[in-house]
C-alpha cells in the first residue's frame, strides 16, 4: 500500500500540480511542498507557474491571492474553512469614508486581506515589502488596511508620511504580549528577539529584529548569534531547525499557533488533488479590480 506523501507525488504528475506552502502550516504538510515561503514570496510563485494545478496549504487570502494572480489556473484549498481572521479586519465603508477626508489618500492593504477589501485599494503589500512600497508611493496620505500593528510599524519607518492604521489584528500575534517576551528574556538572556510585525509596538521595541517570516529565517542563519527567541507562529521552527542545525531556538510562549493553518493536514492535501476539492472561485469583477492592486506590489516590490 502506498504511503499519503507517495500519493501526493503520483497525483501531483498526474494533474501537473505544484503544491505551495506557507511557514506556519504543519511540518509534513511544509516536508511535501515544492516551495514553501513567506507571503510575497508564495504570490510570486502563483503567478509564475506553469503547472495547471495550485494546490495551497495556507488560508483562504493566499488561495484566492493565487487566483487573482493566476486565473487560468485551478487553485485548491486543502481546507475549504482555513481563514485568516484579520483578512476580515475593515470594512469597505470605512474605506469610502476616509477616501471623502483625504483628497489624495493611498489605501494600501496588507496581503491578508479578502478580495473584496482588495478592490477598494490602491496596492498590496506583505510584511517584506510594505516599507519600501509606503515609500515609493507619491501619497502623502496612506489608509493602511487591515492590520494596525503591521500599519503602525510601517508608520514608524516611513515617518514622512501619514500612514493611518486601520484597527485590525491578528490574534495570534496578539497573545505575544510584553510581560510574556520580557519573562522569556529573562529566562533566556544570550537569545536574540527575532519578532514579526504584527505584534504589537511594545513588542518589537523590545526586539533585535523584526520581519516576515522569511526574513526571520534569513536573519537567523545569517547571524553569528547561536540561540534565539521567536515571535512568531510555531511553523517557522521548522524551517529554522532544518536551516540552522547547530542554533537554538525557543518560542516566545507555548501555542504560538494559527489554529487556521494548522486544518492543512496531508490527508487534506490529498485529497483535495484527488477530488479537485475546494476550489477557489473568484468572481471576475472582484478578480479584475482585485488584480489591480496586487499587480501594483509585484511591480513596486521588485
Ligand atoms: P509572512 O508574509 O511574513 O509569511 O506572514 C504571513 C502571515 O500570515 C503572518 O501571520
Ligand atoms: Fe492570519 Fe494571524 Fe493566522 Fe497569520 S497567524 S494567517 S495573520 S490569523
Amino acid at each position: 500500500m502506498k504511503s499519503i506523501r507517495e500519493e501526493i507525488e503520483q497525483l501531483k504528475e498526474e494533474k501537473n500540480a505544484v503544491i505551495l506552502a506557507h511557514y506556519y502550516v504543519p511540518e509534513e504538510v511544509q516536508e511535501i511542498a515544492d516551495y514553501i515561503g513567506d507571503s510575497y514570496y508564495l504570490a510570486k510563485k502563483a503567478k509564475e507557474t506553469k503547472a495547471e494545478v495550485i494546490v495551497f496549504a495556507g488560508v483562504s487570502f493566499m488561495g484566492e491571492s493565487a487566483k487573482i494572480l493566476n486565473p487560468s489556473k485551478k487553485v485548491l484549498m486543502p481546507d475549504a474553512d482555513a481563514d485568516c481572521a484579520m483578512a476580515h479586519m475593515a470594512s469597505i465603508e470605512k474605506v469610502k469614508e476616509m477616501r471623502e477626508k483625504y483628497e489624495d489618500l493611498a489605501v494600501v492593504c496588507y496581503i491578508n486581506s479578502t478580495a473584496e477589501l482588495k478592490t477598494v485599494s490602491d496596492v498590496c503589500v506583505t510584511s517584506s515589502n510594505a516599507v519600501k512600497i509606503v515609500k515609493a508611493l507619491p501619497n502623502k496620505n496612506i489608509f493602511f488596511i487591515p492590520d494596525r500593528n503591521l500599519g503602525a510599524y510601517v508608520a514608524e519607518q516611513v515617518p514622512e508620511k501619514h500612514v493611518i492604521p486601520n484597527d485590525g489584528y491578528c490574534p495570534v500575534h496578539k497573545e505575544i504580549a510584553p510581560q510574556i517576551l520580557k519573562e522569556a528574556k529573562e529566562k533566556y538572556p544570550n537569545a536574540k528577539v527575532l519578532v514579526h510585525p504584527e505584534c504589537m509596538q511594545e513588542v518589537l521595541k523590545m526586539a533585535d529584529f523584526t520581519g516576515s517570516t522569511s526574513e526571520i529565517i534569513q536573519y537567523a542563519e545569517t547571524s553569528l548569534e547561536k540561540e534565539f527567541l521567536i515571535g512568531t507562529e510555531e511553523g517557522v521552527l521548522y524551517e529554522l531547525k532544518k536551516k540552522c542545525p547547530e542554533k537554538t531556538f525557543h518560542c516566545v510562549r507555548k501555542g504560538q499557533c494559527c489554529p487556521d493553518m494548522k486544518k492543512v493536514t496531508l490527508e487534506k492535501v490529498r485529497d483535495s488533488l484527488k477530488y479537485g476539492s475546494h476550489e477557489v472561485q473568484v468572481s471576475r469583477d472582484i478578480s479584475e479590480k482585485a488584480l489591480k492592486a496586487l499587480d501594483k506590489m509585484l511591480e513596486l516590490a521588485k
